[in-house]
């Protein structure tokens, strides 16, 4: 059984992290200094990382160093020799923990060589067992309704593709067929209509989509994503911000959802008349970065009824819900609708990006979706390998199990600490709680990380639990014992 080893050690990182939050960063690289000058090697392995680091990119955002050769299952290590129970596991993109038995065999297979060692330009020159892989892998749990994918590198190169895709079918059910007239294409050079048309995405306020131009302008979770980008005149519509636990607050939520659908209505019609139609809905099956925020199954239905309605593609980005951490292997399932999308967009736990879509999304045309990348098969090899490794430990059934035991302890913990903990929610391992406020929310993470959990932030003062699909019930305790004591500290 593993058994969790926490050292006490005051690490850079902290420092660092501390100084950071605080707008400090050349007194930090100060200290970063004074500290590599001390004799005997105290904290200057992560200190001279850092240092080596900070004088080509900024690390700001980093945490600590790791150690992934001795890292295992929940367990991460970092380059001190720490060993953290990871309850956050690379912002929710490790399927089955680290250093899997399953992929390090996949990795030893001299069979396998050739797919690791030559990346080809998948969109011209794919290898032999492409289609075999796909069908193997993402083809194997393609959302319901859809039998078409289109691989990708990250989760916003997805989207953004997707949301090209969407455009090209809306303006070619515009025009009757898909053949351009001359003044598209001369226009379309010149960043014109009508080649570049006005239209538009509708998005939702608090929804993540990723940080490329396209996807930033559906991007509204943080100000320190957007800022200084220029962006799209697209509609922005409320999400729902439901009470918990829902249970409780049906009839309360039920109106909230309600309010939230009129106005996308009133949007979609606002922006027809403004000239720029919405051509594509995109939404998250729970606000992920932006704090966590759920919508029931009937809210969803409804926003699918209204695309439909108003002739909008319906795209679902399931980049962080995606892959099983629901309990279900897409979010969506818990929607309870054959139909559910135009458009599932994944990355993260599938390893490999991408998004399905349904027939008539199909770009018309070569070179309209495609980069030269399109994807990588060697992670449709391990993404097959996840996928049975799912399916033969029966993940999903543990996710549910371990999902009720960590909402269960986080109703327990938040009845204990009314004064710090609130909004207690999830689905499957997919939980997160609410702080008091951000000083406290960023005191108890480091404060877990020094105790050996590493846990990450969303929104502007939530904690969201994103484990692996093999964190056990055994774990979860693990977790809330730990939790717990970080808690009393802050009494
Ligand atoms: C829902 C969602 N969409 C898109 C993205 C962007 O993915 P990536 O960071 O791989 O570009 C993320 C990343 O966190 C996400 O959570």
């Amino acid at each position: 059984m593993e058994k969790m080893t926490v050292t006490f050690q005051l690490s850079l990182a902290t420092i660092h992290h501390q100084f950071y939050s605080h707008s400090m960063i050349i007194v930090c690289v100060c200290v970063y200094v004074c500290l590599c000058l001390l004799p005997g090697g105290f904290i200057s392995t992560v200190c001279c990382l850092i240092l080596k680091l900070v004088s080509f990119q900024n690390v700001g955002a980093i945490n600590f160093f790791c150690n992934y050769e001795e890292s295992r299952g929940n367990y991460l290590v970092d380059v001190d020799g720490n060993r953290m129970l990871d309850v956050y596991t690379q912002i929710s993109s490790i399927p089955i923990g680290y250093n899997h038995p399953a992929l390090l065999k996949l990795m030893a297979n001299p069979n396998n060589l050739s797919t690791f060692v030559n990346r080809p330009a998948l969109g011209i020159l794919p290898p032999e067992n492409f289609p075999d892989k796909l069908t193997e892998s993402l083809l194997s749990v393609a959302p319901s309704g859809m039998t078409r994918v289109q691989t990708m590198a990250c989760g916003s190169c997805s989207n953004e593709n997707a949301y090209k895709a969407m455009f090209i079918w809306y303006r070619n059910k515009e025009r009757g067929h898909n053949i351009p007239s001359d003044e598209d294409i001369s226009t379309c050079m010149i960043n014109q209509a009508p080649g570049c048309p006005d239209l538009s995405i509708l998005s939702f306020m608090g929804g993540f989509h990723g940080r490329t131009m396209g996807c930033l302008a559906t991007t509204h979770s943080k100000a320190i994503h957007k800022l200084d980008v220029p962006s799209f005149d697209w509609p922005i519509a409320p999400f729902p911000r439901l009470q918990y636990p829902l249970e409780e607050f049906t009839r309360e939520n039920a109106q909230e959802e309600a309010r939230c659908l009129e106005e996308v209505e009133d949007l979609i019609v606002k922006w027809r008349q403004k000239g720029k139609p919405v051509a594509g809905i995109v939404i998250e099956p729970i606000q992920a970065e932006g704090g966590d925020n759920h919508a029931s199954p009937n809210f969803f239905r409804s926003l699918r009824n209204i695309a439909r309605k108003h002739g909008c593609a319906f795209h679902v980005d399931e980049v962080q819900t995606g892959g099983g951490c629901t309990g279900k292997f897409w979010a969506h399932e818990h929607w309870g609708t054959d139909d559910p999308a135009d458009i599932v967009s994944f990355s993260k736990k599938l390893l490999t990006g991408g998004y399905y879509h349904k027939d008539e999304l199909q770009a018309d045309k070569a070179y309209r979706i495609f980069n030269t990348w399109m994807g990588d098969p060697s992670k449709n090899l391990f993404l097959a390998e996840v996928l049975n490794v799912i399916r033969r430990e029966n993940l999903l059934e543990e996710v549910t199990r371990s999902g009720k035991a960590l909402l269960n302890g986080l109703y327990e913990l938040q009845a204990q600490y009314p004064g710090i903990l609130s909004r207690a929610r999830g689905q499957g391992t997919f939980c997160a709680i609410d702080i008091c406020d951000d000083a406290t929310r960023n005191s108890i993470l480091l404060k877990a990380r020094d105790k050996g959990v590493l846990l990450g932030g969303c929104g502007d003062r939530s904690i969201r639990f994103r484990p692996a699909l093999v964190f056990k019930e055994y774990h979860v305790h693990l977790f809330l014992n730990i939790f717990n004591d970080v808690l009393a500290q802050h009494k």
